[in-house]
């Protein structure tokens, strides 16, 4: 058979890559760049040392911030208020290019190396079952065969190949948007990541004594300069993780419930994503109305989690994104950010579209409603609740 693999390089696909071979397949490998910092020929190299037949690297990482991270910081997105979807919202681009390349290349499958026990398997095959039907058999050999990290560096130790990151302790899955770590001592939900978990923050005991201070503006819900300087989000987004990141700012440790029905600990590395989510929420304050701001937390929150689930292909995900986007067209304005040692606060805020009045809230000068308008306000607003609290009897509160 002609099988297309998601190759990433790592311990797994490695592993299935020779697995596929041995079974006398003909095996093109593809991998997506969405902001992993792997280094994309080093990876090309290996497949074809390990047997590819041909190898596709898919540069998506503009694809990614703008069709993908942009839509993230439209909603909020954080799974059970912490996770910012990195590896979830990167699951269906890199479904989608697999997809391409294998009715590109006229392949009878398709592989990946997702487990049995984890969310990725969902993202993947329902987004690779949307673009290719049920003509394309769907490889996963870590599924079927329980494959272990053990077994995978058995099988390239047997084939002559030293494992990959055989001094690795975590699975680790890197993008732009952020870098999830996962496994080893980390299963230890009572016990602090160790040190060596982290690659983009420093520990915010040893960040600077100087704060850092950062202005995000943001058009129509997506940020589009920082000072002052216009950049596209991708840069934005790289930018961000690295000033931040060397604030101590962007770690997340968090037990999550997964679609298998496992929590699992999860810790991940995002300082832009929790940074302009921060601030895009801030300004989203500021511009809605106290209905559109609560009804916007179930549209979000919707949303994350159809995401998180695996099911992009859910037609009503892009119904809430009109509802989504036709919100954020107010989200214009800046945002200040103060960063300290691992902690970040949002310290001022402007835009053109805010029903804030500094004249209206001001004790001294502004707006006052005459006593006998607050007076009535206070009296029909009430109404319901003494009404109620009367009719039970109600006398303790
Ligand atoms: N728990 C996260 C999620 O489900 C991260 C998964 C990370 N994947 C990995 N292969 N290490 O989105």
């Amino acid at each position: 058979m002609r099988v297309v693999l998601a190759y990433s390089g790592g311990l797994d696909t490695s592993a299935i890559l020779l697995l596929l071979r041995e079974q006398g397949h003909e095996v093109i490998t593809v991998t997506v760049n969405v902001g992993q910092e792997d280094d994309m020929e080093g990876v090309e190299e290996k497949a074809y040392k390990l047997g590819a037949y041909k190898h596709y690297t898919i540069n998506a990482v503009k694809e990614f911030a703008e069709n993908y991270v942009s839509k993230a910081i439209k909603a909020n997105a954080l799974y059970e208020d912490k996770y910012p979807l990195g590896t979830a919202l990167a699951r269906p681009l890199i479904a989608e290019k697999v997809a391409e390349i294998a009715k590109k290349e006229g392949a009878d499958a398709v592989a990946h190396g997702c487990t049995s026990k984890g969310n990725d398997q969902v993202r993947f095959d329902l987004v690779l079952k949307y673009y290719l039907g049920d003509d394309y058999k769907i490889i996963a050999p870590v599924r079927e065969l329980g494959l272990t990290r053990a077994k995978s560096a058995e099988i390239l130790r047997k084939h002559g190949f030293e494992p990959p990151g055989a001094h690795k302790k975590y699975s680790i899955d890197e993008n732009l948007w952020s870098r999830s770590i996962e496994g080893g001592e980390l299963d230890d939900p009572s016990a602090e990541p160790p040190e060596d978990a982290f690659a983009w923050t420093v520990p915010p005991e040893k960040a600077p004594e100087e704060p850092l201070v950062l202005k995000v503006s943001f058009r129509n819900g997506i940020p589009v300069a920082i000072n002052n300087e216009k950049m596209d989000l991708e840069k934005i987004v790289k930018l961000l993780n690295r000033l931040l990141g060397l604030h101590g700012y962007g770690r997340i440790d968090h037990i999550e419930n997964r679609v298998v029905g496992l929590k699992s600990r999860e810790v991940y590395e995002a300082p832009a994503a929790l940074a302009l989510i921060e601030s895009h929420r801030d300004l989203e304050k500021l511009v809605y109305t106290p209905k559109e701001l609560r009804f916007k937390k179930l549209l979000d929150q919707y949303w994350s989690d159809l995401v998180y689930q695996g099911l992009w292909v859910e037609p009503l995900r892009l119904v809430i994104e009109k509802a989504i986007d036709e919100l954020n067209k107010w989200v214009s304005g800046d945002v200040v950010m103060k960063v300290y040692k691992g902690s970040l606060r949002i310290i001022g805020r402007s835009s053109e579209y805010t029903g804030y009045s500094e004249k209206l809230i001001d004790y001294d000068t502004g707006w006052y409603p005459s006593a006998e308008e607050a007076e009535g306000f206070i009296k029909i607003w009430g109404l319901h609740s003494l009404a109620a609290a009367k009719a039970r009897g109600l006398n303790n509160l």
